[in-house]
């Protein structure tokens, strides 16, 4: 793939990644190694409703935790963010834990800059507005797929306006990953296969991105072989350890490459109908990546030839300017294969209401970064339109 002669850029990942069977269950030694001595967990409800894993982490980290918060939903907002900050200052929390999908990750960041900083949340939003480290952060994720655990965003929202805000910042960079097969074990295969999908939008939209670099980049590719490969071994036996070990490092190294490259359209019309008509943000990645990458096809032949031959295509003959039609085919095949939705009807979307989804996605930030340059919601709708 060509970069410009003048290509400039940096690239930044600080997180320690700890990877293994088990080595959730190591996670007071990280505390420790962070110096510090008072844990507030923050998990989801379901989690703790449905599953022994919070639990088990409380029970690992021993007396080092202080207290659990697990009033997290899926699509957190900041009115749980500032109720988690609170019994954080209460019990005086010198350390987060996180344990989750990524609204409890998402949720934990956000609380992070309340029990540093105070104030409100909405002062902190937007981008690099912070100026020192925050409160140590530890994720132990228990999906494959938002690589939260390896990005400086958080999308929190609000709930009132209908909409999501982001938060990007380097001091919000969690400290430490822990990526343990066995937190993804239960996942159900649905959800495996959804934020699964999350995981191949960041890697494809890392790489078709207007800031794409060489080393996210090799990020995002290695991340799209391990998804072909894995991501259907995991959705067909979620006890498949080696699987969901590889989904745990796709999904982290696409975080990463995202993190510094960011995403585009995909998200920003992915974003819009997760806000206001609830779709998964997975699923809704899934749905409308096809439609984006016809779209793109024209600005990203090239680079859709590389994701192609990562997909294990044969790439011979095929005039780049078409491989983005080429790609969107397969996607649409390894969804179909994963039992996948593939129309924004078919998760409750309805006609009417993509008129005000183009119109929130083009104000959405993911946007800017897209290959193609769209100023248009009737454009926008037009992608939409394909895709319901
Ligand atoms: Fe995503």
């Amino acid at each position: 793939m060509p970069y410009d002669a003048g290509l400039n850029f940096f690239f930044w990942s600080p997180t320690k990644v700890v990877f293994g069977e088990n080595t959730a269950l190591d996670v007071a030694i990280e505390v420790e190694n962070l110096k510090c001595k008072r844990v507030l967990l923050v998990t989801d409800k379901d989690l703790i409703k449905d599953t022994v894993i919070p639990e088990r982490i409380k029970k690992a980290l021993g007396n080092l935790c202080v207290g659990v918060f697990s009033e997290v939903e899926p699509d957190s907002g900041i009115h749980i963010v500032n109720q988690g900050a609170k019994l954080g200052m209460k019990l005086g929390a010198d350390c987060i834990v996180s344990v989750g999908g990524g609204s409890a990750i998402d949720t934990a960041k956000g609380m992070a800059i309340l029990l540093r900083e105070g104030g409100k949340l909405q002062d902190y939003m937007g981008f690099q507005i912070l100026t020192r480290p925050q409160t140590p952060h530890i994720v132990i994720p228990t999906t494959a797929g938002t690589g939260s655990e390896a990005t400086y965003v958080a999308v929190i929202k609000d709930h009132q306006e209908g909409r999501k805000l982001l938060f990007g910042d380097y001091n919000i960079l969690p400290n430490v990953a822990i990526l343990d097969p066995k937190m993804t074990e239960g996942l159900p295969p649905r959800l495996t296969a959804a934020t699964g999908m999350d995981a191949m939008c960041h890697a494809i939209e890392a790489l078709h991105s207007l800031q794409r670099e060489p080393i996210a980049d090799g990020l995002a590719l290695h991340a799209i072989r391990l998804i072909k490969e894995f991501l259907p071994k995991a959705v067909e036996n979620g006890k498949d350890m080696t699987a969901r070990g590889q989904m745990l490092i796709a999904a982290n190294m696409a975080g990463a490459a995202f993190s510094n490259a960011q995403v585009g359209m995909v998200h920003a019309l992915a974003h819009s109908v997760g806000a206001i008509f609830g779709v998964h943000h997975g699923l809704a990645n899934s749905i409308l990546l096809p439609a984006c990458l016809r779209y793109n096809a024209d600005a990203c032949g090239e680079i859709y030839l590389d994701v192609l031959s990562d997909l294990g295509a044969n790439i011979e003959g095929i005039q780049p300017d078409k491989a983005g039609n080429v790609v969107a085919g397969k996607i649409m095949d390894f969804t179909k294969k994963l039992g996948l939705p593939q129309r924004l009807r078919d998760v409750g979307v309805p006609e009417g209401g993509l008129k005000e989804c183009s119109e929130l996605a083009l104000s959405d930030g993911a946007i800017v970064y897209n290959p193609k340059f769209i100023s248009d919601s009737a454009e926008v709708l037009k992608v939409y339109k394909q895709a319901w």
